[in-house]
């Protein structure tokens, strides 16, 4: 079900390519369809290609635009991407949204790959000299296998909390990977008070409001697993929900618990061999 190699994009503010290999076998269950109603750059959906129906949600057109471009026009946006330039100037200019589809793909690519991330877990517009140079040599023919995975995956601009209830049967299974609740931000951050003028500032993620998100996910029929960090709201509003926690690095590589939330049903359709094995390594 699952290859060795995780496949992925790259880099995204609270993307999970690093901790992809630990979520995944709380994933792996028989399920009639596999839904990210927040999907940011896919990574999870990416590396379970079990479901016969899959699909996601995201809000940002600019991500959005990303994996239906890697989806439908792989060859021309890592044609595009392999021939650009990369000195800190252009990669800086990226962040200029484009009006062609394929050329905003390939700028949105470049600030994944070249801005920086850092001060409260932020993503900056700045191009450092490191990430630069990081990019001098990258290629971006990892795509391709990108590419291969999203065949087939439905990839909706739109909210997902909105959405996402009238795809939910008992038979679906739903992973929500939000924003994280301002509770364990810090305190200066404010982002949530005004999640447009965050946008501007250089980020990628449009904010989760985390109200609708509780209420959204204790309503599923489907199975549920939900990510963020560990916080009294989610603790209060999804009570006799399991919670496996994984030790992670956060953006500025400091120790962080990752908490996921599996809601019972979820629980239940773990198979038998993969909770005693889960049990024991965790
Ligand atoms: C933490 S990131 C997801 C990262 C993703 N799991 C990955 O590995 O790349 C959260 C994403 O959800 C999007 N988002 C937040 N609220 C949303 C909503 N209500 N509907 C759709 N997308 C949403 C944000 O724009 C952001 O891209």
């Amino acid at each position: 079900m699952m290859s060795k190699r995780i496949v992925s994009i790259g880099r995204y503010l609270g993307g999970k390519v690093r901790l992809a290999r630990q979520i995944l076998p709380y994933l792996q269950q028989k399920c009639s369809l596999y839904s990210e109603p927040m999907a940011g750059l896919y990574t999870l959906g990416l590396n379970l290609y079990h479901a016969p129906l899959r699909c996601g949600f995201e809000l940002n057109l600019r991500t959005h635009n990303l994996l239906v471009q890697i989806r439908d026009n792989a060859a021309d946006l890592i044609a595009a991407i392999n021939a650009s330039p990369r000195d800190p100037l252009t990669l800086d200019l990226c962040w200029l949204q484009a009006d062609d589809p394929l050329e905003d793909a390939r700028r949105y690519y470049w600030v994944s790959m070249a801005t920086y991330n850092g001060g409260g877990t932020r993503w900056n517009s700045g191009v450092t000299k490191g990430r630069s140079r990081k990019c001098l040599r990258h290629r971006a023919d990892h795509l391709w296998a990108v590419r291969d995975r999203l065949q087939g995956v439905d990839l909706f601009l739109g909210d997902g909390l909105e959405h996402i209830p009238a795809l939910d049967t008992l038979g679906t299974l739903h992973y929500f990977d939000p924003t994280y609740h301002n509770s364990v931000r810090g305190a200066k951050d404010k982002r949530h008070a005004d999640p447009q003028a965050s946008l501007t500032r250089n980020q990628y993620a449009f904010e989760t409001d985390q109200d609708r998100l509780l209420a959204v996910v204790s309503r599923m029929r489907g199975a549920v697993v939900v990510s963020g960090y560990p916080n009294l709201y989610y603790a209060d509003a999804l009570e006799g929900w399991k919670t496996v926690d994984i030790k992670a690095l956060d953006a500025s590589r400091q120790p962080r618990t990752e908490r996921l939330w599996l809601n019972p049903q979820a629980w239940a359709r773990l198979p038998q061999f993969q909770l005693e094995l889960l049990q024991c390594c965790n």
